[in-house]
């Protein structure tokens, strides 16, 4: 959530600032930002809305200047208008803040109280004010940075800049990430290493509780006390690429279509393709000795640890303690170190996942990553990393990060069973062969089921509330169907297990509400079909997504049925993930909405 970054350079960095801001763009797009220092006078464009509108406007009023930081904007605190976008001004003083100053209401009123006058509704503007304040009595700017880093609490990665100092720029980290780069006779800092990767790839990350004060000569980092701390820099692998979206209209349909080539590429890291066996991955973790296993993750991530957590528990016999992690790091749930610990983010970033982390740090358990960014907080906190290898992953709405977790808990669980030996060796051999053959299944899946549901979408999007459900791994399936279309479509939709329909949502069923029953020809599947035929007598529209086998079975009438390939078991939550990720894209390209960058979301939630 918001991104943002700064320069102590030698040539002019406006540009480079709007550059490092694009590579930032998925922590938020509400406003943005720049401010930089020239000939002694401090100045800033500001721009409600997309970085375009910044660009535009620094088009037309360029801004000269070799030092500079910049922001962009995932609203918290006020609306996202051109005043409340960061960089905050005060007294020559220039603050742009990810995150959130939670005792920022009593420090605004000690403020007011003192005569300060706001412009923003923002948290950020006291840190502002606080620098100014401090500044004006007499401690200097280093002093001043510290003094006010000890009275604000919450989480933040802030950035300063002074007027009457055009040589230096400082920032703290408590929370959300923050990376320092090194270049040659120039420093960066940035919310990661992809917005500086086209700068340079020597980087230091700051931990919670570091000051870093930036000049041309290089970074000293000093704790909340003035006292010298030590940071190792490392060569980061972040690319200076930019990603474009090929022959596809939006990001996301590009992410859908990448799936079967990109899970190939995935599954190579844990599996074996000549013996159809998992390969002993060498890790922290031994998943053979662990009493049970902890799952936190938000959103998406969540949902593919809940399958997760079906397969752990049925082919390793691991019993599995899941919670969204923003309940998960305040349940005070009793832990013992003989249990490990996963955390799946694509960003790695996450807040609350972040937390809960660090929960079961503090209670001695193992700690597995089920990553996508290889360098994110997340990974680098934790004992085990276990990349999803998905690559960038643009859209906000979730797609291919989603099937490659699965494809990873997949292989981790198999691999579970085999040390734990619930899994036998023939059953491995066949497990493993049948998610070597996904790929190439879900490309002709893809294929296939692709002018169905966009005919589908059509008659979707003329509806205002949509029901999901699911059985067993299908339930989570459900949950992540509804959520796709809701954030991307803005149609309301609901998941639920298919057992639950009669204990209250049946009420809502009317001819207005399509039911998407996800129902594989499985073990579950006579009685998903019972809860079907309760819609069915009730004037309820279904949409029937099953494999050959189910649409021959059921004799129900439907508004559609979408029959795929009889899959395995192991291999039916990624396969049966297309249809509900297309479905919920195409109708989304019908309503007219922005389906890379829905409204109020952002692709990292760096706070609670
Ligand atoms: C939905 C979506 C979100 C994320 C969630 C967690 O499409 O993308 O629900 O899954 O915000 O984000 P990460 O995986 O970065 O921790």
């Amino acid at each position: 959530m918001c991104g943002i970054v700064g320069i102590v350079g030698n040539s002019p960095v406006a540009a480079r600032l709007v550059d490092a801001l694009r590579r930032l763009e998925y922590r938020g797009y509400d406003s943005a930002g720049v401010a930089t220092v020239h000939e002694g006078r401090m100045d800033r464009r500001r721009a409600e809305g997309k970085l375009f509108n910044l660009e535009k406007k620094l088009d037309a009023e360029p801004l000269p200047g070799t030092i500079g930081i910049a922001h962009t904007r995932w609203a918290t605190h006020g609306v996202p208008n051109e005043t409340n976008a960061h960089p905050h001004f005060v007294d020559g003083v220039a603050v742009v803040h990810n995150g959130i100053i939670e005792n920022f209401s009593e420090l605004k009123d000690e403020l007011l109280a003192e005569g300060a006058v706001f412009e923003s509704q923002t948290d950020t503007e006291v840190v502002a004010h606080l620098l100014a304040k401090y500044t004006r009595q007499g401690l200097d700017h280093r002093a001043a940075m510290l003094a006010t880093l000890n009275r604000v609490s919450g989480a933040y990665a802030l950035v300063v800049m002074f007027e009457d100092d055009p040589g230096t720029i400082m920032a703290a980290r408590f929370g959300p990430p923050l990376a320092i780069g090194h270049g040659r006779g120039e420093m960066f800092l940035g919310s990661d290493a992809i917005a500086l990767s086209p700068f340079t790839n020597e980087i230091t990350y700051l931990v919670d509780g570091d000051c870093a004060v930036m000049t041309h000569k290089g970074a000293e980092i000093i704790d909340y006390d003035g006292k010298p701390v030590k940071r190792q820099s490392q060569i980061s692998q972040a690319s200076a690429f930019m990603v474009d979206k090929g022959n596809h209209r939006h990001f996301m349909e590009k992410e859908i279509y990448e799936q079967p080539e990109i899970i190939s590429h995935a599954l190579s890291h844990y599996i074996d393709f000549a013996t159809h066996t998992v390969k002993a991955n060498d890790t922290a973790i031994d998943f053979g000795k662990v009493s049970g296993l902890a799952i936190a993750a938000c959103g998406t991530a969540y949902l593919s640890g809940l399958i997760g957590k079906y397969w752990f528990e049925r082919y390793a016999r691991l019993p599995v303690e899941i919670d969204v992690a923003s309940e998960f790091r305040y349940r005070e749930l009793p832990l013992s170190p003989s249990q490990a610990a996963l955390f799946i983010s694509q960003s790695g970033e996450t807040a609350d996942t972040l937390a809960s982390l660090r929960y079961c740090k503090d209670n001695g358990l193992k700690i597995g990553a089920v990553v996508n960014v290889k360098e994110s907080t997340i990974a680098r906190e934790s004992d085990a990393i276990f990349p999803i290898l998905a690559g960038p992953e643009i859209g906000v709405a979730s797609t291919k990060a989603f099937t490659c977790q699965l494809a990873v808990l997949a292989a981790l669980a198999i691999g579970a069973g085999r040390a734990r030996g619930t899994v036998t060796a023939g059953d491995e051999k066949a497990m493993v062969k049948h998610l070597a053959e996904m790929p190439r299944i879900m490309s002709r899946v893809l294929n296939d089921i692709q002018p169905q549901i966009e005919a589908l979408s059509r008659e979707l999007s003329r509806f205002k509330d949509v029901l999901y459900l699911g059985r067993g791994t299908s339930f989570p399936l459900a949950m992540e169907g509804a959520l796709k279309l809701k954030e991307i479509s803005y149609i309301h939709a609901e998941g639920y297990a298919a057992g639950e329909l009669k204990h209250g949502p049946i009420a809502l069923i009317d001819e207005h509400m399509p039911v998407i029953v996800i129902a594989p020809h499985d073990r579950f599947f006579e009685k998903t079909v019972s809860n079907m035929q309760e819609v069915a007598a009730r004037g309820g529209k279904i949409i029937f997504i099953t494999d050959e086998k189910g649409a021959a079975a059921s004799k129900l009438p439907t508004m559609a049925t979408i029959a795929l390939p009889n899959v395995d078991e192991i291999i039916a939550p990624m396969i049966f993930s297309l249809p509900i990720q297309l479905l919920a894209y195409h109708t989304a390209v019908f309503m007219g909405t922005d389906v890379d960058q829905p409204r109020n979301l952002a692709k990292s939630v760096t706070v609670e």
